[in-house]
């Protein structure tokens, strides 16, 4: 599949960013305060909506500007601009919506990777070479069951709480960030605080990027450049996702974190052997989308983390790597995190953590947008 460039969503100006500063503090902002000409993708917060657009992006193997008028890469207002392949894109809305209800009862077995799988025009023909090559192995995106009866549960997690040893009651952490398709390196901060109090700065060129989980509400703000709104609140899955990723900073907790654990399978990736663990969201009711966690049977530490956030056409996967674990006051920090998701990748590599048992209250608390860059 070819790499979809996230650059093109590099943008001098933003449009309605000031009149939502109001919205965010209480609800995510939706698609209609925003967005000029959405038909289909209605209803949900503007973050679903840009998740979507990465899922068409994955899904056809194309960027941005593939639908979207070419001078859209600098003023967000130009993304309601007609496109041939927005027009076919929409026809392929409807087409997708129409099969599901039609053959599969309602139900979203579909979608746009079905036939796409990363390309332009599906495939017609089967490739001899797929087929008699190894496959690779499909990340399980709904709860497997009848996994293996060893390791259990327990065994896997207490080995992992053991491994990661003293439980840090917080640290702050300093370190670089670096973007997908993106040599420059931006100044990361983090603050977090036990049990799952979270707040992770990055300072961009354009402004600060900043995603916070306070243990109850979450928000993202981020530069003009990067998102049509630049502070919104968390909502639905994208909450559930900040709360996991707080809550993984602190692995004493582990077991509580989820609910419905199981063992799936040992895994082999390229030549280092795991366990994955599946589980659900503890505060999620339906208990429909899992969390996979990959543990390395040797030193039991967590390796990856894979979640998924459900949208209108498709589940949008994001990958954590967690490599470079190092002694922080008793405990094994991770030093070098690498994010994975649709349209996106960052690697954080941290040069200094810090245990802290007294972090600042207001380090959690919601952030300010970011300044508006002048065109
Ligand atoms: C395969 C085609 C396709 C790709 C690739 C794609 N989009 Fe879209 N985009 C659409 C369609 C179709 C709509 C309108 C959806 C509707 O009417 O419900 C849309 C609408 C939008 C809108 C709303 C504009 C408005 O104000 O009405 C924005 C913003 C947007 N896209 C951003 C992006 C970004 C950023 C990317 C790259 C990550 C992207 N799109 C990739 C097809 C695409
Ligand atoms: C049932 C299979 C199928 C599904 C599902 C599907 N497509 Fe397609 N799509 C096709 C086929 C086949 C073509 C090529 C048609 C042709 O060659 O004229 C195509 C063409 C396209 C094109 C135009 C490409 C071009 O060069 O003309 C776009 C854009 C597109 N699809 C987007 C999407 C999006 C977005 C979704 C999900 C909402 C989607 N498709 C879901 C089968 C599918």
């Amino acid at each position: 599949m070819q790499a979809v460039a996230p650059s093109n969503r590099l943008f001098a100006l933003a449009f309605v960013v000031g009149a939502l500063a109001a919205h965010a503090q209480s609800r995510p902002v939706m698609v209609e305060d925003v967005l000029k000409d959405v038909r289909f993708l209605k209803g949900i917060s503007v973050n679903e909506f840009m998740d979507t657009m990465g899922f068409f992006s994955a899904s056809t193997g194309r960027s941005c500007n593939y639908c979207h008028v070419e001078e859209a890469g600098g003023n967000w207002a130009l993304y309601a601009s007609d496109h041939p392949n927005k027009t076919k894109a929409r026809a392929m809305i409807a087409m997708v919506n129409g099969i599901n209800k039609q053959y599969f009862g309602g139900r979203r077995v579909l979608t746009c990777y079905s036939c796409h799988r990363g390309g332009e025009r599906p495939l017609v023909t089967p490739s001899l070479t797929e087929l008699y090559s190894t496959p690779a192995i499909a990340e399980p995106d709904k709860l497997v069951t009848g996994g293996p009866e060893s390791p259990t549960v327990d065994q896997v997690l207490d080995k992992y709480i053991k491994a990661v040893g003293t439980p840090l009651p917080g640290f702050i952490a300093n370190g670089t960030q670096q973007g997908y398709a993106n040599a420059t390196k931006m100044p990361v901060e983090v603050f977090a605080k036990a049990p799952n109090q979270r707040s992770f700065i990055v300072h961009t060129p354009e402004g600060d990027s900043t995603n916070t989980f306070d243990g109850r509400n979450g928000w993202l703000a981020a530069p003009a450049t990067d998102r049509p709104i630049t502070l919104t609140a968390l909502a639905g899955d994208q909450l559930e996702g900040a709360r996991l990723d707080a809550a993984l900073a602190f692995p004493s907790q582990i077991k509580q974190t989820l609910k419905q654990w199981r063992v799936i399978f040992p895994a082999t990736i390229g030549d280092q052997d795991f366990t994955v663990l599946q589980g659900v969201m503890s505060t999620t009711t339906d208990g429909r989308l899992p969390v996979n966690l990959y543990f390395d049977p040797e030193t039991g530490l967590l390796t990856r983390s894979v979640r998924y956030a459900d949208s209108p056409i498709g589940l949008s996967p994001t990958q954590t790597d967690y490599a470079d674990y190092r002694d922080v006051a008793g405990a094994k920090v991770p030093f070098k995190i690498t994010v994975t998701w649709l349209d996106g990748r960052s690697v954080t590599q941290f040069t200094d953590v810090q245990a802290n048992a007294a972090v600042d209250a207001a380090r959690f608390a919601r952030p300010v947008a970011p300044a508006v860059a002048k065109p």
